[in-house]
């Protein structure tokens, strides 16, 4: 039976250190401001945008929310990410994806002053990451990097399989692994004998958004599996992308959907925010 990787406990510890960051900023005169951008009225959207608000709220960092209409055109976003670019009360800038399809998702990124991408997704800082000398961290591929360290499971010369070549998780989760000397393998759904290639993983990640997409048949023994799959069963119940009750049999970890990678994605975008202030704010 697998031991499970319980991501509120390993974001409660990171979120002690950042309130204490935090509070060190303040003491020299410095606040740290989040603005959250969300258009449209998609619902996972705004449970994760309150999510991150609240997070904000717990360690101390302000947050400025933009709820905008579905109709608003990309120059109006533009504009009012030109203007966030220049605030000096905002520290990081996160634009909640996806966004209506009439807006070129990319072009919205581009605009954002790579200072204060706090998702990494700007071309700059994915750079960044391919070389391995970065300030922002991807954040949900980061927060299993931390989970990995917090349970002392080590990466180093281990088969590491990705499921999943999205610019979000699969690639950035790659390039992790691959600095901590992994060695690294990413699979997607072009991929041939998926099952034999997953049968190889000492540490599988699945980043694929189909409910119960890996079965125990996929998974080697003792493997450590880690599942970033946020979906919806049939019942309407939240799951991942991993058959949790079977493969928790053979895993030697694993973490849960919800309870897991989740949390740690939220608190790993408030690491990047208390870095933007201490790297940009604080050196002026
Ligand atoms: N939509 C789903 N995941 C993310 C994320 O990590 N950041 C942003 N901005 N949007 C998302």
């Amino acid at each position: 039976m697998a031991e499970i990787i319980n991501g509120k406990l390993v974001s409660q510890a990171k979120r002690e250190e950042l309130k204490s960051r935090v509070l060190r900023l303040n003491e020299d005169g410095v606040e740290v401001g989040l603005a959250v951008i969300i258009v449209g009225n998609n619902s996972a959207s705004r449970v994760y945008v309150n999510n991150k608000k609240k997070g904000c709220e717990e360690i101390g960092v302000n947050s400025f929310e933009y709820a905008l209409p579905e109709e608003t055109t990309q120059d109006q976003l533009l504009d009012l990410i030109a203007e966030l670019n220049e605030d000096r009360r905002v520290d990081g800038i996160l634009c909640q994806l996806p966004l209506p399809k009439h807006i070129d998702e990319q072009a919205v990124i581009n605009a954002i002053n790579p200072q204060k991408d706090v998702d990494a997704f700007h071309p700059f800082n994915v750079g960044h990451i391919m070389i391995g000398d970065y300030t922002f961290l991807p954040c949900t591929p980061a927060g299993i990097m931390e989970m990995l360290k917090f349970y002392n499971i080590s990466v180093s010369g281990k088969k590491c399989v990705v499921i999943g070549r999205s610019n979000i998780v699969g690639k950035p989760m790659a390039m992790l692994l691959l600095k901590e000397n992994g060695t690294v393998e990413i699979c997607h759904s072009r991929t041939e004998n998926l099952k034999e290639e997953c049968l190889t993983a000492d540490i599988l990640v699945a980043a694929v958004g189909k409910a119960y997409f890996v079965t125990a048949d996929m998974v080697k023994d003792d493997a450590v599996v880690i599942d970033v799959g946020m979906n919806r069963n049939e019942e309407g119940k939240l799951c991942g992308d991993v058959c949790f009750d079977e493969v928790s049999l053979k895993a030697s970890y694993i973490t849960p959907v919800p309870g897991g990678v989740g949390p740690m994605t939220i608190t790993m975008l408030l690491e990047n925010t208390v870095r933007a202030a201490e790297t940009y704010k604080l050196a002026e």
